[in-house]
C-alpha cells in the first residue's frame, strides 16, 4: 500500500572529502570520506505516490526548477523499480538553510527524499541499502543516513559502496560553526565539478594517500584530540581546493567574505581561539571549534560586516521518519 510518508535528514560536513568519481552514473567515488552530520541544517522532505498523478510534481524550496525535478524524478524511478509500481508522485523538499552556497543541501535532500520515499512504498531496507540508493542521488547523501560521525566506503562496487556510523552523536561534542558571507548561489554544482576533477594534475597525487588520510582521521576521532583533528580538517579542505583551482576548467568557489574568514581563523588561532576553516563547493565557510569556545567565536563572527548569517550546529543522528508532513 502506498501513503504520504514524510522524512528529515540532515547535511554533513565532511573531514574527509569526496572528490572524484571512478564511475559517473552510480556516484561511486575515488575514494573514501569522513563526516559529521549537522543538527541545524536540515532538509524535509514529504511525497505521496498516487495514481491520481499524470506526472511527477516536485515543489523545491517553494520553485518548481526543472534541473531538481529531473534529477528528483530520476531517482524516484529507482524506488519505483525497487517497489515494482508505476505511479508518479508529488514531492514537496525544504531546506531550512540557503542552498548552493557550499552547505552541501544536495545531501541533505536525497537522504530524506530516499527515507520518504521507501516508507511511502513501504520498501522495507536496511540502512546500508538506504545508503547505497542515497548515494545514487547525491553521493554524500549516503552520510546523511547514519547517525552522528560516519564513514563512507568508497567500495569497488555500488553494492560495497555504503555509509556506516563510526560513533553516535554524544560521542564527541564538536562544533560546527557554519558563516553565511552570501547566499548568492554558485554558477558550478559539484555533480560538474566532481566530474572535471581528475583534469587537475594534482589529482593523482591527491589518491596515492586518501587511504592513509582516512586511517589518521578515524585514529584521531578514536583518541579525541580536537588540535590533530582541526589541522587535518582544515589541510584536506585546502589540498581539496586545490584541485578544484587546477582543474579546466578552473573552479574558485571563494569569495572575499570566504578569504577573509579564512585568514581571521589563522589570527584567531593564533590569539588563543583554537578554530578550524573547512569550505565546500561554494562561499560559505565551516568552523570547526570546541564548545568551551563556541560563545567567543561567535562573539567575534557577529562584528563582521561580511557575516551575514552563523548557524551553530552539534553532530546528529541520520535521516529519519516523522509525522508532520508538508501536504
Ligand atoms: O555529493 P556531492 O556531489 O554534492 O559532492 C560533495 C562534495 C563535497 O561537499 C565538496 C565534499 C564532501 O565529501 O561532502
Amino acid at each position: 500500500m502506498n501513503t504520504k510518508a514524510t522524512a528529515i535528514a540532515p547535511s554533513n560536513i565532511a573531514f574527509i572529502k569526496y572528490w572524484g568519481k571512478k564511475e559517473e552514473s552510480l556516484r561511486l567515488a575515488k575514494n573514501g570520506s569522513i563526516s559529521m552530520n549537522l543538527s541545524n541544517l536540515t532538509a524535509t522532505t514529504t511525497i505521496e505516490f498516487d495514481s491520481k498523478y499524470e506526472s511527477d510534481n516536485i515543489l523545491f524550496n517553494g520553485i518548481h526548477d526543472v534541473n531538481v525535478s529531473n534529477r528528483v524524478s530520476q531517482h524516484l524511478d529507482k524506488i519505483r523499480k525497487f517497489a515494482k509500481i508505476n505511479k508518479k508522485a508529488k514531492v514537496i523538499i525544504e531546506n531550512n538553510f540557503p542552498v548552493a552556497t557550499g552547505l552541501s543541501a544536495s545531501a541533505s535532500v536525497f537522504a530524506s527524499l530516499t527515507v520518504a520515499g521507501c516508507a511511502s512504498v513501504a520498501l522495507k531496507l536496511s540502512e546500508k541499502d538506504i545508503s547505497i540508493l542515497a548515494r545514487q542521488g547525491s553521493g554524500s547523501a549516503c552520510r546523511s543516513i547514519p547517525s552522528g560521525f560516519v564513514e563512507w566506503r568508497s567500495g569497488k562496487t555500488s553494492e560495497t559502496s555504503y555509509a556506516y556510523s563510526l560513533y553516535p552523536p554524544d560521542y564527541w561534542e564538536v562544533y560546527d560553526v557554519v558563516v553565511i558571507v552570501s547566499k548568492a548561489k554558485k554558477e558550478i554544482g559539484s555533480t560538474e565539478g566532481q566530474s572535471i576533477a581528475k583534469t587537475s594534475p594534482f589529482f593523482q597525487t591527491r589518491l596515492k594517500d586518501m587511504d592513509g588520510k582516512i586511517k589518521l582521521c578515524k585514529e584521531i576521532l578514536k583518541r579525541k584530540n580536537f588540535t590533530q583533528l582541526g589541522e587535518l580538517v582544515e589541510s584536506e579542505a585546502l589540498e581539496m581546493h586545490a584541485i578544484m583551482l587546477t582543474s579546466t576548467p578552473s573552479l574558485i568557489y571563494w569569495t572575499s567574505g570566504t578569504l577573509e574568514i579564512m585568514k581571521l581563523t589563522k589570527i584567531w588561532r593564533k590569539e588563543g581561539l583554537e578554530v578550524y576553516f573547512t569550505i565546500n563547493t561554494g562561499q560559505d565557510v565551516h568552523l570547526i571549534v570546541q564548545s568551551k569556545d563556541v560563545s567567543r567565536l561567535k562573539t567575534k563572527l557577529e562584528q563582521i560586516e561580511s557575516v551575514r548569517d552563523i548557524i551553530i550546529n552539534t553532530p546528529c543522528g541520520g535521516a529519519h521518519l516523522i509525522d508532520k508532513h508538508l501536504f
